[in-house]
Parts: C-alpha cells; sequence; structure tokens
C-alpha cells in the first residue's frame, strides 16, 4: 500500500485548548517509539506542561490517505521529532544559541522510507532561516546522525566508585556539606546549574525537567521519587554553589551502592567535597554515576585512584554546525593562526571553502572567492585541512584532537601540520563536558 505523509508542526498547548488532543497523540507517540509503557494521562499531561515551559515545538508526520483498519488513526503520527532552542559553551565563557534536537521517533512500518531526513532536513533548515549556527542532540545508537552532519563533541561515562576505608581524598575542605530535603532544589538548582554551564565547555542549557528530575519530583519513569536524597555543598561565603542529589539502590544491591542522580558543582572544591560527603556515607560502600566526565579530577584527588572503575567513554552531545563562519567567529581562540578549511556539506546547508584567521583569539571568516561586498576575498589557496561538517563539529569544542581525526581520515591534511595548528586553535580551557540529557 502506498502511503502518502504530511508534517506537521506546533507547540505543546494547553489542557483547555481544543488542540490539546493533538499534543497528547504526539507524546503518546514518542513513549511507543522508545518502547515505554503506555504512559498514564496524568504523566502525559505533566509531560506536557514540561514540554510548554520549554517551549518547545513538536513535529509529526502524518499519514494522509487512507489509513489500515483497525490500526491507530490517523491523528496519531508515525514520525515524531521535538526541538527546543538553549544555549551551548563554546568555551572561555561564551553561550551560543543551538538548536536541540530530541523525540526523535519512526513508526516501525513507516520506517527507512526516508521520514526521519524529511523531518530533519526541513528542521535543520528551519533553524539555520531562525538565525541559529549550531544544532545538538544525544544519540541512541551511533550510527544514525553522522549522516547529517553531525559530529560527537563529549564523551562521558560511568563510573564504580569503592568508598570502602580505600576511599580517602587528597583535599582539604574549605567548605562544608549539609543534608537538605530534596524539594529545595526545585528553587536552588537552575541558579547552581547556572554557575557550570557557563563555565564548561560543552555544556547545554538545562530543561525544565532537570530541577524537578534533581528534586525527586519526577522521576524518568513519571510521578514523584521518594527515594531521592539531597546534600548541598555550600562554599567558604555560605553560597551553595553545589548539589548531590542521589538514591540507595536497596539492601539487595551487592556491594551496598548508593546511585547518583545528578552533581552539579560550581567549584573544583565543591566537586570533591560533594564526593568526599558520598564516600563518607555509612553502610554504603559503593557510589555509582552514570554520567560522570571523561576527564575526572575525582581520580587525581584519590591517594588511590583505582577506588575508581569506570566504563569506556561514550559519546554523549553531537553538534552540528549551520553555518560555519557564524559558528567559528562566535569562538575564542586561545592560539592566533591561519587555517583554510574546505568543508564538505551533503545537506548543502554550510559547505565551502573557508579561511579563518585568527587575530588576538577572535576569528575572522571568509568563504573564499566569495566576492561579497565588504568581504575580504583570500587568495584562492589549496585548503590547509579538508573535512565533513561532522568532523568540523566534532572539533569546533576541542573534544576531539583533530591530528587524531586526520589519522582516522576524517580530515585530509594538505598542509603538513595544519591539523596540530587546528588543535592549538580549537583547545578550549577544559575538557567539554555535558551534564545535560536531552
Ligand atoms: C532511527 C529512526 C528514527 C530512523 O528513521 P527512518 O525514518 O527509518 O530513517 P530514514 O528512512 O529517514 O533513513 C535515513 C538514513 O538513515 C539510515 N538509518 C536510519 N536508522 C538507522 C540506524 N538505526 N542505524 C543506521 N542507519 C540508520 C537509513 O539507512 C538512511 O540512510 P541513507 O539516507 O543514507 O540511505 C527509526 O529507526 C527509529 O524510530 N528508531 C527507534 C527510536 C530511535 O532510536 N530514535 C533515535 C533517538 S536519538
Amino acid at each position: 500500500m502506498s502511503v502518502d505523509y504530511e508534517i506537521r508542526r506546533f507547540e505543546p498547548a494547553a489542557k483547555d485548548d481544543p488542540a490539546y488532543p493533538q499534543s497528547v497523540a504526539w507524546m503518546r507517540a514518542v513513549a511507543f517509539g522508545f518502547h515505554d509503557a503506555r504512559r498514564t494521562d496524568e504523566r502525559v499531561d505533566t509531560s506536557i506542561e514540561l514540554q510548554r515551559t520549554d517551549r518547545r515545538v513538536m513535529t509529526g508526520v502524518y499519514q494522509t490517505g487512507t489509513v489500515a483498519g483497525h490500526s491507530l488513526g490517523a491523528d496519531v503520527p508515525v514520525a515524531t521529532f521535538g526541538t527546543m532552542n538553549k544555549t551551548l559553551n563554546i568555551g572561555f565563557g561564551r553561550l551560543l544559541d543551538t538548536r536541540l534536537v530530541t523525540a526523535v521517533t519512526v513508526r516501525t512500518s513507516h520506517r527507512r522510507r526516508g521520514l526521519l531526513r524529511r523531518m530533519m532536513g526541513e528542521d535543520l533548515a528551519l533553524a539555520r532561516e531562525e538565525g541559529l549556527a549550531m544544532a545538538a542532540l544525544t544519540a541512541s545508537e551511533a550510527s544514525i546522525y553522522g549522516r547529517f552532519g553531525f559530529g560527537v563533541a563529549t564523551s562521558e561515562q560511568a563510573v564504580k566508585v569503592d568508598t570502602t576505608a580505600r576511599f580517602r581524598l587528597n583535599h582539604l575542605p574549605l567548605g562544608s556539606v549539609e543534608v537538605a530535603d530534596p524539594k529545595v532544589l526545585l528553587e536552588l538548582a537552575p541558579d547552581v546549574f547556572d554557575r557550570v554551564h557557563r563555565s564548561t565547555p560543552g555544556s547545554i542549557g538545562r530543561h525544565e525537567f532537570y530541577r524537578q528530575f534533581a528534586s525527586g519530583s519526577v522521576s524518568r519513569d513519571g510521578g514523584e521519587d521518594p527515594k531521592v536524597k539531597v546534600a548541598l555543598h555550600y562554599g567558604p561565603g555560605g553560597d551553595v554553589d553545589g548539589y548531590v542529589s542521589y538514591r540507595f539502590a536497596g539492601w539487595s544491591s551487592t556491594p551496598y551502592t548508593m546511585e547518583v542522580v545528578d552533581l552539579v558543582a560550581a567549584t573544583g572544591a565543591a566537586y570533591l567535597e560533594l564526593w568526599q560527603y558520598l564516600g563518607a556515607i555509612d553502610l554504603v560502600e559503593r557510589i555509582t554515576w552514570e554520567e560522570a566526565p571523561v576527564d575526572d579530577p575525582l581520580r587525581w584527588a584519590l591517594e588511590d585512584a583505582r577506588c575508581v572503575e569506570s566504563s569506556a567513554a561514550r559519546d554523549m552531545l553531537w553538534l552540528r554546525i549551520l553555518d560555519v563562519r557564524q559558528a567559528l567567529e562566535a569562538r575564542h581562540y586561545p592560539a592566533d593562526g591561519q587555517l583554510v578549511l574546505k568543508v564538505a556539506d551533503s545537506l548543502g546547508l554550510t559547505g565551502g571553502t573557508f579561511a579563518v584567521e585568527v587575530d588576538g583569539g577572535t576569528a575572522a571568516v571568509t568563504a573564499v572567492g566569495s566576492g561579497a561586498p565588504g568581504i575580504r576575498t583570500p587568495d584562492l589557496r589549496t585548503p590547509d585541512l579538508e573535512l565533513d561538517v561532522a568532523a568540523l563539529s566534532a572539533m569546533y569544542l576541542g573534544g576531539v584532537n583533530p591530528v587524531t581525526l586526520a589519522a582516522s581520515g576524517r580530515i585530509v591534511e594538505h598542509a603538513p601540520g595544519a591539523a596540530f595548528r587546528a588543535a592549538r586553535m580549537f583547545a578550549v580551557e577544559r575538557t567539554p563536558h555535558c551534564l545535560t540529557h536531552f
């Protein structure tokens, strides 16, 4: 049976709006796509309310012709695609408005007909028209998004930390830690996170879900999570500059384990002191954290670094430059230099050859031979580096060394030493890490 489709884009409706059922059907389709149990009406209402707070846009693909008898109706989208705009820390405290892509699903009976390609292509073009230079997502599978120009810009790892007598941190506390009612995070979490966001390359501004999640008001499975406990860190001046939200894995966990739900620390001292607190919890011998940084100061602060058992690094934030000139000019560069980059873009959004001249940490980026009035047109030169927009997006935050990308064949280095020059220019002040899953 041949099927025709139409794409609809809409904002989540308020409960008393006649368009509300469209938002409900979309939310249910997303849950179905991720194999979730059927959600209660109350849970769907809560999710839609969160989406409204984040000013998300829901995109759905709908069947326009006859729908198979007894199957889900034409009002239920066969594909979903969610978006919202947040800021991305691009190093040295600079924030760049970014399109976040989420809730990507295609119903199995309609897959591999180009629906994802259509939704992605249209939305990235739309984001660029809106003036955004960057898009971001997190991926369920690593094989899907490279073809659309996304590259892995940050990684994370799961850790299991042995907190028996071996756990000793070489750190003299500067502040203090105290237990609080988890609900205080509804008020405190956004401010603490904002400080982290402004000082962490790779950080994505958080959506409403997080303060609810960290405070145990909402769990990933819906409803309250009464197991969540919270400790706050107070800096030397008495201000709250960090928190950890955690839950006990139960008396059947071996060894007895505490799971970190969210750990946000605005200073190095707050981070170590929250770990000192976790390490001191009686009756517990292990702390686990699914979203630890790959470059973790904890390991270096421990007397016995082998207390930390980590998984392999996993891709976390995928970036996609939508406008090379705008994205490169937005950054600060710790090293001056010049590079000519030939960038391929199969979606045709921002490919071309660009001369990047960094002086005093600021880049002037020119499309080579563009001849546009008021723009300097450099000599047509052989590019120093030739690469796909996915590779440029991956190295944009310094999370992968361009020398490594050249060795992997993802970058062709025409001028010897250019990849190393790019490595110095694109470095950021600390290893990028993203604490926000979306
Ligand atoms: C992943 C998913 C959205 C793909 O949707 P789709 O409509 O079948 O994709 P399209 O038909 O537009 O295919 C686009 C391209 O991606 C490829 N592709 C799609 N899914 C892929 C996968 N899981 N692994 C590898 N390649 C994939 C297709 O082969 C096609 O390649 P081409 O255009 O280069 O020939 C869909 O399979 C799905 O809903 N999966 C379950 C939920 C999920 O994983 N969502 C992603 C959340 S981050």
